[in-house]
């Protein structure tokens, strides 16, 4: 199974460094972020990966990580055309580089669990979708799933909700089938001109067809400074 790496957009919550630097390129621990969501997916025995970011970004990502030898992988990389165009925007770039069944990690996305069962689980089963979830204190920063944990499904995800109904977020780990590109093709951009990974995954809803799991561990998303901060104390600590 191959996985993507989301590393595009324009970081802007993490000004002024990004105004320089690509966001997943900002130090965290002793690595660059990016190290980290690709040492999850060695964890989890996945190799194949592509990177997906901006065209001013990707001779950085290149002069980084190169091949991929170093870390162990094996690394592809692709230009999202138009920088934050949104998330389900840069997951279509990956559409000649997956198989049929895929991962797709969000490269600001930090997280302790390992990826093991989850990877196997959609590979040997029949899900079309899944997230995983995360129970966060601050649910307004995130797209947040309403969950009936009876019949073990998502009703519906916000995104970024003024008055959250939950705590659950859905975290930037995302498995699909090769059937998501039909369905990023019928999306149209939100008001705020993207296109949302929440609209894509509430299309796999209305269609029965979004499972979900539930992280355990240690899971933060860096694109603030003081997340920023958070991450690099927890990756410090643990060294
Ligand atoms: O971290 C989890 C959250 O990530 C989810 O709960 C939300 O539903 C999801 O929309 C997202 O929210 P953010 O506001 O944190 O998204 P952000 O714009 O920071 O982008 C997240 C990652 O996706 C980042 O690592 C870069 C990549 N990205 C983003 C955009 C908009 C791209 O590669 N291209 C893009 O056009």
């Amino acid at each position: 199974m191959e996985a993507v790496i989301l590393a595009g957009g324009s970081g802007t919550r993490l000004k002024p460094f990004t105004k320089i630097i690509n966001k997943h390129l900002l130090p965290v621990g002793s690595n660059p972020m990016v190290y980290w969501p690709i040492k999850k997916l060695v964890q989890a025995g996945i190799n194949e990966i592509l990177i997906v970011t901006n065209q001013e970004d990707i001779e950085s990502f290149r002069k980084l990580l190169g091949s991929g030898e170093e870390l162990g992988v094996q690394l592809s990389y692709t230009i999202q055309e138009q920088k934050g165009r949104g998330i389900a925007d840069a997951l279509n770039c990956a559409k000649d580089f997956v198989g049929e069944k895929f991962v797709v990690l969000l490269g600001d996305n930090l997280f302790d669990d390992d990826l093991s069962p989850f990877i196997k689980d959609f590979k040997k089963g029949n899900d079309k979708a899944k997230v995983l979830l995360k129970e966060v204190s601050d649910p307004k920063r995130y797209g947040i799933a309403i969950i009936d944990e009876n019949n073990h499904t998502i009703k519906s995800i916000i995104e970024k909700p003024i008055n959250p109904d939950s705590r659950y977020c859905v975290t930037g780990i995302y498995f699909y089938d090769r059937h998501v590109f039909q369905l990023i093709d019928s999306l149209h951009p939100s008001n705020r001109g993207e296109f949302e990974i929440t609209d894509l995954n509430n299309l796999y809803i209305q269609r029965n067809e979004l499972n979900y799991n539930i992280l355990k561990g240690w899971w933060l998303d860096a694109g603030t400074h003081d997340a920023l901060f958070q991450a690099n104390k927890h990756f410090f600590e643990g060294e």
